[in-house]
């Protein structure tokens, strides 16, 4: 274990670019600030955590749905929604040679600025969305902006999904996508970013009873982070929202943090929103968003439990708590300890050599196991151990090695990234051998 945890944020981005998971977007142009480009192995990555975060929070259970709402929203709902007014940073701009703008809060002191030393401006308010014009024309008229959050397209469609569902409270709809801010400053690799990915789901439930589901849903959550993907529980805790930090719509929020390399930070919000968007919307709309309870024919405004996170955020956490460095024989062998669930390839199949009889067995083997696992063929050149090292590197748990005496008795090697260990099988039996380790 490596324990200087400090330069595993540098060692994890470095390995993202080497590796194909992450980029710098348009970088041959010189990049641009906090935002980034994911590539073959990130995209497989993401993938997998999206699909688990809707198994688990949608399609498993009975009482979640979900939806797609736009990316491009109306003025009237950030108006109703509280983010036009609300929705902003304290920005302070260096007076002196530097003229760098910085977000006050984050800085030790609000008076010197942290890179020249010149003296900072009086804070003013900065409305962190982005905006832009439908048609032509750009005028106040045809204003509109990228979404900040996904959350509003859920309220916005509440009264659609109750009267073309079966739902009934308590319920969720859940969303996943793209969201936009203009952080001032961003940074931290993929941990604050311009535009980002979020997974949210809005819990609809009666007042009164949004305390329990607010203790319940956080208690969901951090169990999925441990035993779905795998994280340390150590590197995760509770972290309460103060009374100055709690967003303009929140009764109560905590966070999920996880220990990064720089220190603690958000991973996953948690909030009790109570009624405050649902009332709005109403008030700003005209129309009656409340519930009927079919039942006790009672009818009311829900309150609302959110958890919600961001796809990149998890992709950190999970990468950083993963990475590890040992001495294998002499030489540094880095290895991504990924969960099976999360692992952009499971299986690789690995030939020892490329003479064409070891290639038919591999790709024979390669079609039996590819319908059950997400599976790599690698027989480019170099000796076996430089290609274990690779899929170490990415995370794959298990390599499936094709040598001369497979030709023979009709077995391979299952080679273990973690324990490196070796266990020979029948090719017959490797899909039932492969589906057993991998289960535990
Ligand atoms: N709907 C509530 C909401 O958006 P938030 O705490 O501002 O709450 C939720 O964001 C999650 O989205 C965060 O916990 C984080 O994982 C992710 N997130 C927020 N801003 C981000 C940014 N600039 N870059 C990357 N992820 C971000």
């Amino acid at each position: 274990m490596i324990d200087e945890r400090e330069q595993v944020m540098e060692k994890v981005t470095a390995l993202c670019k080497r590796r194909g998971f992450v980029y710098p977007a348009a970088e041959i142009y010189g990049g641009v600030g906090a935002l980034y480009d994911y590539g073959p192995y990130g995209v497989a990555l993401r993938r997998n955590i999206r699909h688990l975060w809707w198994r688990h929070v949608v399609e498993l259970r009975d009482d979640v749905v979900g939806l797609e709402s736009t990316i491009l929203m109306p003025p009237s709902v950030w108006e109703a929604s509280g983010h036009l007014e609300h929705f902003t940073d304290p920005l302070v701009e260096c007076q002196g040679q530097c003229h760098q703008r910085f977000r006050a809060d984050h800085l030790a002191d609000r008076e010197r600025c942290p890179n020249c030393g010149g003296p900072l401006s009086e804070a003013r308010r900065f409305n962190l969305m982005f905006r832009t014009h439908v048609g032509p024309v750009e005028e106040t008229a045809s204003e509109i902006y990228l979404r900040p959050e996904t959350a509003q397209g859920m309220f916005v469609d509440f009264r659609n999904v109750i009267n073309s569902t079966r739902v009934r409270i308590p319920f969720g709809i859940a969303q996943q996508g793209r969201s936009f801010r203009n952080e001032i400053s961003p940074g931290n690799f993929i941990f604050r970013l311009r535009e980002f990915e979020q997974m949210e789901m809005e819990y609809f439930c009666r007042p009164g009873e949004d305390e329990r589901w607010h203790a319940y849903w956080l208690e969901e959550r951090l169990r999925w982070y441990v035993e779905v993907l795998g994280i340390r529980r150590e590197n995760l805790r509770l972290r309460e929202h103060g009374l100055e930090e709690k967003a303009h719509y929140a009764k109560a929020s905590t966070d999920i943090e996880y220990h990064f390399p720089f220190g603690w930070g958000e991973l996953e919000g948690v909030a009790n929103r109570t009624d405050y968007d649902l009332r709005r919307h109403q008030e700003f709309s005209h129309e009656d968003l409340s519930y009927l309870d079919p039942e006790t024919q009672e009818r009311y405004l829900p309150f609302v439990v959110e958890p919600a996170v961001g796809v990149d955020r998890i992709m950190i956490a999970a990468l950083v708590d993963a990475y590890d460095e040992e001495e294998v024989r002499g030489e540094r062998r880095v290895v991504l300890h990924l969960h099976p669930n999360l692992a952009p390839v499971q299986v690789a199949v690995v030939p020892l050599s490329k003479r064409e009889e070891l290639i038919r067995v591999a790709r024979d083997l390669q079609a039996r196991v590819r319908p059950h696992f997400r599976v790599e063929y690698d027989e480019t050149g170099g000796h076996i151990g430089r290609r274990y090292r690779r899929q170490d590197e990415i995370g794959t748990p298990f390599c499936l090695t094709v040598d001369f005496d497979s030709l023979d008795d009709r077995a391979v090697t299952i080679r273990e990234r973690d324990g490196m260990t070796q266990e020979r099988v029948p090719i017959a039996g490797v899909v039932e051998r492969l589906q057993e380790r991998l289960a535990g």
